[in-house]
């Protein structure tokens, strides 16, 4: 029995798991950062230890079990805000100690991609060895060839903002809350995506730069709106189609050059930004097209959540991988490391 531990950034999550069997996944949101447009570390952080023992709790209750009967704790160690990191890694060292049990270091990144091998009542289909994954999310964007559990080399990543940066900072700039991803992909469905046409910003082999987009999505609204006041009252969902459209383009395009350069044809999706309706269907269109065995997680496994958390330290226990009391939390974590 495995208790996963997540709290990176805005969401304090709980999870337990029987082996690779997921017996339940608590989570709490934090709404309190909607009102500033963005994710406030300082209030992230006192969210984390307001939520995370109740979190905690009803995910044991969920599983049947006591905190008796656990035999591991698997928690994120980064990357993420430090803050958030801390209040997690804390809590999970001293039940570990309390329980004299022992300790499993996560890497989020590595998590999102592992998300795939979640068993559960409802089942997934499962990757392939070797396989591509393309994690997109509020921090990061990578294509990650994964070539076994735990062992995953970073092909390409962005070079400045994330994908769901880009949603999220598109979606500021038209008057909308944070996080605007989820609003964007709302607003596009009833837009057309061939109403304006935004740049590609130009990146190096599998690498990705989007703060080129933001900044022309800017000046392209600022200018309108100089002519007309209403501009983005009136072209909400065109603008929404448009801007996904090339951010879906540009993710698309790079996961193409990686499987030619791979000769790989299982592609999976991870992260936050894969909950984006027009990027799932459009990566199952590209995968009927380009012969690709396409891998989309649950929507609870795609945005952050201990379940993964708890997973991949299941497969970290069965390999002897622990940690120890002495390990600190790391803001940066790359991925080749673990
Ligand atoms: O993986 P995640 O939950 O947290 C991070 O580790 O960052 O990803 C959150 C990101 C946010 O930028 C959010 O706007 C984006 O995922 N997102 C979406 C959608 N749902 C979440 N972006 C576009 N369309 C969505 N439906
Ligand atoms: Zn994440």
């Amino acid at each position: 029995m495995i208790l996963g531990i997540e709290s990176s950034c805005d969401d304090t999550s709980a999870s337990v798991f029987e082996n690779d069997f997921m017996l339940s996944n608590c989570i709490a949101g934090q709404e309190i950062h909607r009102q500033y447009g963005g994710v406030v570390p300082e209030l992230a952080s006192r969210a984390h230890q307001k939520n995370i023992v109740p979190v905690t709790e009803a995910a044991l209750g969920k599983a049947g079990i006591k905190k008796e009967q656990l035999s591991a704790i698997a928690y994120t160690r980064g990357p993420g805000l430090i803050g958030s990191l801390l209040v997690g890694s804390s809590f999970a060292k001293g039940l570990a100690l309390a329980l004299n049990i022992p300790l499993l270091e996560v890497n989020h990144m590595q998590a999102h991609v592992m998300a795939h091998f979640i068993r559960s009542d409802a089942s997934q289909k499962q990757p392939a060895f070797p396989f591509l994954c393309l994690t997109v999310s509020g921090g990061h964007t990578q294509i990650v060839l994964v070539s076994d559990y735990l062992k995953m080399e970073v092909l390409g990543e962005t070079l400045d903002d994330a994908a769901g940066e880009a949603f999220d900072k598109a979606a500021k700039i038209m008057g909308l809350p944070y996080p605007g991803g989820p609003l964007v992909d709302k607003l596009a469905k009833e837009g057309n995506p061939l109403s304006f046409v935004f740049p590609h910003p130009k990146a190096p082999g599998l690498n990705f730069s989007f703060s080129g987009l933001k900044t022309s999505f800017l000046y392209f609204v600022n200018n309108e709106l100089k002519k007309d006041n209403d501009f983005i009252q009136k072209n909400k969902a065109n603008l929404s189609a448009s801007i996904q459209k090339t951010i879906i383009d540009i993710l698309i395009a790079k996961l193409r050059q990686a499987s030619r350069q791979t000769g790989i044809k299982e592609i999976a999706l991870a992260g936050g930004v894969s909950a984006n309706s027009g990027l799932r269907h459009r990566l199952l269109q590209e995968g009927l097209q380009a012969g690709w065995n396409v891998y989309i997680p649950e929507l609870q496994f795609c945005t952050d959540n201990a379940a993964m958390i708890a997973l991949t330290g299941y497969y970290k226990m069965k390999k002897g991988q622990f940690s120890t009391q002495e390990v600190s939390s790391t803001a940066r974590y790359p991925l080749n490391n673990r």
